[in-house]
């Protein structure tokens, strides 16, 4: 019998490895029959550590177990299943949560031990690949591109043409570059990716690699992810040695090399061009476009960078077909995204739906509404650089273009909540403090206009001289949006303005 413990950083920062311990030593004191497996998360993330015990009728989870708990649970009779436990939430792939989810990306994640190169080929893992490996480098392009699968790491680019642009682009080497970057406030489906799948990554840039002639990918992934660091690593190496990645995959004569490289923490490098230059070993400065990284980018090579999320979803593709994962979603955003709940909700976690689910049904139906039961006030989709949406605003679908018709970004799919309590004057300073503390200094408006707005804002909040600095705050965001070389000073006023426009009473008390 197998009993399942997480191992992905959520389950191991509230003490898995030290419950696992506690079962090991009651499974040796009572001599019973049972395994331990550390499987990936499924993405509940308030009920961690999540136990599973497997069942005849499926794998019954016992939600947020201590190791103290742990003799008692087995006096409860754990391994039969006992669902009147007080920590028991049933069969898990019944729990509403799940149930209601599409998960295309996500399907295995926490049902297999994430290094498992068995467990991975058992549900699906390489059949895209295989597919791939019998295609034409256009056939496989073609591919995604009737996918409709556009850019998860924020900006919605089609996949398929910016692969088509490096397929077309003549050169002795090319790269392919995974951006698990993650930098975006409340977002965690990268990680969870890599830590609970990291196979499906692997498998996603290879069949890149064979799209577009590239032989040498490389992820760079921050260095505040340790344990992903650790799977992953795990995780090539086995590709390796089961012939999934090197010189000649799977007997084919194709080849395509994979290495992790870490970053040092700005946030700025998760800009494909400052990344670049990170990957290249110099300081991460942005680079301005054109050159797209398309046609000159890592070495000067044509290179793919893609975000986590992008290249997970292709496995499904090229198993299932491109028009099998177009049928989800709505309008001009085909598929699923994997949204991210967190801040104040009470059932934070990974929910994985097709595009047109509105923001309130995520909150309320998903997220249960705030964790402290008081009303919720505002969200910011799309990271630090997201807009602020209030009440009249929730019933927006998630969608690019009904997020871009309202001011707002989807972006990396980060839903961060807030409850009542919050200060909105106090987060639009911190967005443009955020700016203040990563710019890359590169260009006048981020570098000298995120300093300039977090003075301008205090002043505002102080009463000083309040409606000639609001009109100045005004002139600043449209400057930093018009005159920025990238996202971070171009996107930094989409918070700040949202405050403004919604919110203004709490930014000023005295205009
Ligand atoms: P962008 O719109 O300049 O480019 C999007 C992508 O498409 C890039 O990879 C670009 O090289 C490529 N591209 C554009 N035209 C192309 C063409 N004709 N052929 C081939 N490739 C082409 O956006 P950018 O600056 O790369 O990203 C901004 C986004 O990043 C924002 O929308 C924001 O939501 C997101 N973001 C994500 C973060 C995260 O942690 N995931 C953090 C901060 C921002
Ligand atoms: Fe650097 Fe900011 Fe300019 Fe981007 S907008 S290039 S982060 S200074």
């Amino acid at each position: 019998q197998r009993i399942y413990i997480p191992c992905d950083t959520t389950a191991l920062s509230l003490g898995a490895d030290q419950l696992a311990e506690a079962v090991q030593q009651e499974i040796e004191q009572r001599g019973l029959d049972a395994t331990i497996v550390r499987n990936g998360s499924r993405g509940m993330l308030w009920l961690e550590p999540l136990v599973e015990v497997e069942t005849a009728h499926g794998r019954v989870g016992y939600g947020a177990v201590s190791a103290q708990q742990v003799p008692a649970l087995f006096d409860a009779g754990l391994l039969d299943g006992n669902q009147q436990h007080e920590s028991c939430i049933g069969l898990v792939e019944e729990h509403p949560y799940l149930k209601k989810q599409q998960r295309l990306t996500f399907a295995r994640s926490g049902i297999t031990d994430p290094v498992s190169i068995e467990d991975y080929i058992a549900l699906d893992g390489f059949n895209g690949l295989k597919n791939a490996i019998a295609m034409q480098p256009q056939n496989i392009v073609d591919e995604v591109k009737t996918s409709g699968l556009r850019g998860r790491g924020g900006a919605a680019f089609p996949t398929g043409i910016k692969w088509q642009t490096v397929l077309d682009t003549p050169a002795e080497q090319k790269y392919i570059v995974c951006n698990a970057d993650e930098g975006d406030s409340g977002t965690f489906a990268d990680r969870l990716v890599m830590e609970c799948d990291p196979f499906m990554l692997i498998e996603g840039m290879t069949i890149a690699g064979l799209a577009v002639h590239a032989t040498q990918g490389y992820i760079y992934l921050r260095s505040e992810y340790p344990v992903a660091h650790k799977l992953l690593n795990e995780a090539i190496e086995r590709a390796y040695k089961a012939g999934y990645l090197g010189e000649n995959i799977l007997g084919s004569g194709k080849h395509f090399d994979l290495e992790v490289r870490l970053g040092a923490g700005a946030y700025i490098c998760g800009e494909e061009t400052s990344l670049l230059d990170s990957l290249e070993g110099k300081r991460g400065l942005v680079r301005a476009k054109p050159p797209l990284p398309a046609i000159v980018g890592l070495f000067g090579q044509p290179t793919v960078v893609n975000n986590v999320l992008s290249f997970a979803a292709v496995p499904y593709i090229l198993d299932k077909g491109g028009q099998s994962y177009a049928d989800y979603g709505m309008g001009r955003s085909r598929g699923t995204l994997p949204l991210q709940l967190a801040g104040n909700v009470k059932q934070g976690g990974l929910v994985e739906l097709a595009f047109g689910i509105s923001l309130r049904e995520l909150m309320e139906d998903f997220g249960g509404g705030t964790l402290t039961g008081k009303p919720l006030k505002a969200v910011q989709v799309g990271g630090p650089l997201g807009a602020y949406l209030p009440a009249s605003q929730w019933d927006t679908l998630i969608d690019y273009e009904e997020f871009a018709a309202v001011g707002a970004v989807l972006g990396h799919g980060g839903v961060v909540m807030f409850d009542e309590t919050v200060d909105m004057g106090q987060q639009a300073r911190f967005s443009m403090e955020f700016c203040k503390v990563e710019s890359c200094g590169k260009c006048t408006p981020c570098r000298i206009g995120s300093t300039r707005g977090v003075e301008v804002i205090d002043r505002i909040r102080n009463g000083e001289n309040a409606n000639a600095n609001w009109v100045l705050l005004e002139d600043l965001c449209e400057t930093m949006i018009d005159g920025s070389l990238c996202a971070m000073g171009g996107m930094t006023p989409f918070p700040v303005q949202s405050v403004m426009k919604y919110f203004p009473e709490e930014l000023s008390a005295t205009r």
